[in-house]
């Protein structure tokens, strides 16, 4: 099989694809780098909602909160995990402190039986970052880090979140090259507290076999939807007055006439449902319409 028969596997995040020809790679690992409350998790999540969302399963590995606690905080960036819990959607809630025994022994006759279903499935790590404080040792790090690549790899595209120490526009940490230098694709979320546009971004640090964007994209959260990236110009429509539900009223009409799928209209709709921001949802919406390969006039 050559590289163009593979099918990528599209991130769920509005904007990303297009910067990495289109998804992630089959059985790839990715990092998710970036500081406290930049939106790891949401990345995580949204990822995953969108592989359940068209069949596939998802596997969520915790280290830290219980899949409850989870479920409840992605109720809050509207996403409904609930709905798939244990049906498409299942939890591995690695617990205590022991991690090298089971990730050396449990978890790989887990991912042996679930592999054997042969489903597509796709798995989570947030936040990896116990993982690395397990042990001071930077071998048994790297080994530790690499043998769960390995194992988790057999079931699909491995998404893994780390948190950042460093500050914005700091060299990134020490502590986080392993992660970054063991998988096959690291993202970058930075954000600095300095209010407008480019307040939170997004930048590729790596994506192996791919010829990624190079810049520095701005991203936005849309509750319902998670981040949205800016990666190209978007033109906005001339009038910014318009109240927000006739834009979302426009935006379903103009989805339901493109015979968008069903899903893409219910996600506009939870948006709809959660938008309380002062800016528009113009650019949010052309993002995610052309994301879908949507084209709507401006
Ligand atoms: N719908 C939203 N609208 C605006 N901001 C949001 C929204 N959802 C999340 N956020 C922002 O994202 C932050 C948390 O996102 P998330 O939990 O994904 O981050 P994280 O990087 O996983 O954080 P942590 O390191 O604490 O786990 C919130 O602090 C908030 O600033
Ligand atoms: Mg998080």
């Amino acid at each position: 099989m050559t590289m163009a028969d593979t099918e990528k596997v599209a991130s769920g995040i509005p904007g990303l694809d297009n910067l990495i020809e289109g998804g992630f790679w089959p059985k790839s690992t990715v990092v998710i780098l970036g500081s406290s409350g930049t939106g790891k998790s949401t990345f995580a999540i949204q990822f995953l909602m969108e592989g359940i969302e068209q069949g596939e399963q998802a596997l969520y590995v915790t280290l830290e909160e219980p899949p409850e606690q989870i479920m409840h905080e992605a109720d809050l960036m509207g996403f409904d995990m609930r709905k798939y819990y244990e049906k498409s959607l299942f939890f591995i809630h690695l617990k205590g402190r022991n991690f090298k025994k089971m990730i050396e022994e449990q978890l790989p006759q887990l991912v042996k039986a679930r592999a054997d279903y042969n489903i597509k499935t796709r798995v989570v790590i947030d936040p990896m970052t116990p993982v690395i404080w397990a042990t001071a040792e930077k071998l048994e790090q790297r080994e530790l880090i690499g043998k769960l690549f390995y194992t988790l790899k057999e079931l699909g595209v491995v998404l893994c979140t780390v948190e950042e120490h460093a500050k914005p526009g700091e060299a990134i940490g020490e502590d986080v090259l392993l992660p970054i230098y063991l998988s096959d694709g690291a993202i970058h979320l930075e954000y600095y507290p300095i209010g407008g546009a480019f307040n939170r971004t997004v930048k590729l640090l790596k994506m192996r076999g791919v010829h990624h964007g190079e810049g520095v994209y701005p991203y936005l959260f849309a509750r319902g939807v998670g981040i949205v990236v800016r990666s190209s110009p978007t033109k906005i429509p001339e009038e910014q007055s318009r109240s927000h539900v006739k834009t979302f009223d426009e935006a379903i009409k103009t989805a339901e006439a493109m015979k968008a799928p069903a899903r893409v209209i219910e996600r506009i709709k939870r948006m709809s449902k959660h938008w309380d921001y002062d800016y528009s949802p113009e650019e949010a919406l052309q993002i995610l319409f052309s994301s879908y390969g949507l084209k709507r006039g401006g």
